[in-house]
């Protein structure tokens, strides 16, 4: 194995040693396959490719100081991918299969958890998809299931950094009944243009508006929202986001330091009386964000510096952070540790 610039590294594809893949046949799951090939064969007319019938998840594995290799919290991601096969009607994967696969998947990649100390960590990518063949638009009846996995650098390079947001109102990532609440990948190719538009206009992420009335606040890009103030957690609550486990867990990090929660819908209104704003999700835990910049009102809402986060923003990220390394009483049993 080459030396490896763990710091450094971007969030992006890298290849490791294996994959594990399972095959949903004749209405059962199969064995746990291990393959070293980075490519899979599909049939030409399978279902994932033409209709959409595919899920993914995310999730990330820690080398603690201590050593130990920890998971945070695979139930909710197990939990979240099986309302994900049930909203598009594919075969569910039971928390057993998929505890199987991540759990060999990190073991036979070992080498590739970054050590303690880079801010880096082993990202796992589980993927389920319509393998089977149509022509009409139905589901299909075969599926495959597969985990795959590689190291990440830390989110921020150079520290915990307040981003630019940019609040659309002419794109939705999801329609009012649609998908929004679950993690398939038609979702994301509806957020393609609008995120590479924020970004050539010099923003880090998109803040979608709900697809309804476009007056309360969605999610940003990947991720969910938070805002704060008064000593409380403000997040929106809204048919249309994915239920974000980092923002699950803030919320539940957020009443154990004494603040108060609510999830209630959000105005866009309501933006400018935040004292701190920020998105959550797996890649970065919390990106504080410093500005937001209305693009169809060409306003723009500011908190505090773009040099340095709110304070509870760092409590929170802190803590989270502290969890999912060992270094934080994990005293609600988020973690899976290896043996
Ligand atoms: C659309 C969307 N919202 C929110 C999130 C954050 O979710 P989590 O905290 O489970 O990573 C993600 C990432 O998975 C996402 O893709």
């Amino acid at each position: 194995m080459e030396n490896i610039e763990w710091g450094t590294l971007p969030f992006g594809y890298f290849k490791t040693d294996y994959n594990v893949r399972c095959y949903y046949r004749d209405g059962k799951w199969g064995e746990v396959e291990v393959s070293s090939s980075e490519y899979i064969n599909v049939h030409m007319a399978c279902t994932g490719l033409h209709y959409g019938q595919e899920a993914f998840e995310g999730m990330k594995v820690f080398r603690g100081k201590d050593g130990k290799i920890r998971m945070f919290r695979w139930e909710e991601n197990a939990k979240r991918l099986r309302n994900s096969a049930q909203g598009i009607m594919m075969a569910e994967v039971p928390d057993e299969l998929f505890l199987e696969a991540i759990t060999k998947v990190v073991k036979l990649n070992e080498k590739y958890i970054p050590p303690y100390g880079t801010g880096a960590s082993l990202y796992l990518r589980p993927l389920l998809f319509g393998s089977g063949a149509e022509v009409g638009v139905k589901p299909a009846e075969e599926y495959m299931f597969m985990v795959f996995c590689g190291p990440v650098g830390p989110y921020f390079k150079e520290g915990f950094k307040p981003v630019k947001i940019q609040l659309v109102s002419d794109y939705d990532r999801t329609a009012p009944q649609g998908t929004g609440h679950i993690k398939v990948g038609g979702n994301y190719a509806a957020s393609l243009r609008p995120a590479f538009r924020a970004k050539g206009e010099g923003f880090s992420s998109v803040l979608f508006t709900d697809a309804k009335e476009h007056k309360y606040i969605d999610e940003a890009g990947p991720a969910n929202f938070f805002g704060i103030k008064n000593n409380t957690y403000v997040t929106p609550h809204s048919d249309t986001i994915l239920p974000s486990i980092t923002n699950m867990s803030l919320e539940q990090i957020a009443r154990d330091l004494g603040l108060d929660v609510e999830r209630r819908p959000v105005p866009v209104t309501e933006l400018e009386t935040f004292e701190e704003a920020g998105a959550c999700g797996t890649a970065a835990i919390i990106s504080p964000i410093g500005l937001i910049h209305d693009r169809e009102a060409d306003k723009t809402i500011s908190y505090g510096s773009m040099d340095e986060p709110g304070p509870i923003s760092v409590k929170l990220y802190n803590t989270l952070k502290g969890i999912q390394e060992g270094e934080v009483e994990d005293k609600h049993g988020w973690n899976y540790v290896f043996e």
